[in-house]
């Protein structure tokens, strides 16, 4: 079991990690995986913004992006809707001054657990790879509070890793040494759990189930690219239709909706 850093350490971490990585998709994304494979990572997270959350929201939106890094969502959201307000959140100063400066948009140091917002600011929140960082005696109470911050009818798109996939890969890696940036998961039970928190709904959810099981044989074929791609055009349509086996999934989304009471 993966020890959880302290607040300070990890912050430090993402600081260093941001300093070194600017805006390369790398900085967040696996360090561990060829470009290719992040690539699809990328589309996976790109397309749940587009296609789940931002065709729901209605025009001049205000949407919180926590987490926000040096800005690789935040461009998918300033590109495809204009008019959509966005305000940036990160705990790394040096990423919060690249997602000013890329996109413009307001952008607050600040960490995820005590966000200054008052309850309701937002139509919209996206939590992509982020919620995975906090510590499991603050998960509940500061995602709590973060579904607070959406107004009626308000959506939050969350994305973090599988911890039965992560778990799964340190036993097959023994001895392998996961790093401080890593975070630590969901189980697919607790992130269920997170949809049940009164007031909110599952309005949608997901994974990436053939990405996950065919990844020894796409690290495999990483020096026959022609191969690869061909593969990962084969699995993209799988993984939108089969999200039933998000439990086996890398990663997950979760769609959620403030009901209108
Ligand atoms: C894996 S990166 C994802 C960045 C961005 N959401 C994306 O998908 O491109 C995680 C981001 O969360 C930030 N982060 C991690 N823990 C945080 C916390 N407790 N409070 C605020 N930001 C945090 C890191 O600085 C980093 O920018």
């Amino acid at each position: 079991m993966n020890k959880q850093p302290r607040f300070s350490d990890l912050r430090n971490r993402w600081e260093e990690r941001a300093n070194s990585s600017g805006n390369a998709k790398v900085g967040v994304l696996y360090r561990n995986l060829p470009d290719s494979l992040n690539e699809y990572v990328h589309r996976f997270h790109t397309d749940q913004v587009s296609r789940n959350f931002l065709a729901r929201l209605p025009h001049g939106a205000r949407v919180l992006d926590l987490g926000c890094g040096y800005g690789r969502i935040g461009e998918t959201v300033t590109r495809a809707r204009p008019n959509i307000e966005l305000v940036g959140a990160d705990f790394a100063f040096p990423y919060c001054e690249l997602y000013r400066q890329a996109l413009g948009a307001r952008t607050i140091c600040c960490e995820a657990a005590a966000l200054p917002f008052a309850p309701g600011s937002f139509d919209g929140i996206i939590a992509i790879t982020v919620l995975m960082y906090l510590g499991p005696e603050q998960r509940s109470k500061a995602i709590g509070e973060l579904l607070g911050l959406l107004r009626p009818n308000g959506l939050a798109l969350l994305i973090d890793p599988s911890q039965e996939v992560l778990n799964l890969m340190s036993h097959l890696r023994p001895g392998s040494v996961r790093s401080t940036t890593g975070g630590a998961g969901f189980s697919a039970a607790e992130y269920r759990r997170i949809g049940e928190t009164g007031g909110i709904a599952i309005a949608g959810y997901g994974g990436i189930p053939t990405f996950t099981l065919s990844l020894p044989l796409l690290l495999a074929l990483n020096c026959t690219p022609r191969l690869q791609r061909a593969l990962l055009r084969l699995l993209e349509p799988l993984d939108t239709r089969l999200r039933r086996f998000w439990k086996f999934s890398l990663q997950r989304w979760m769609l959620l909706r403030r009901e209108n009471t």
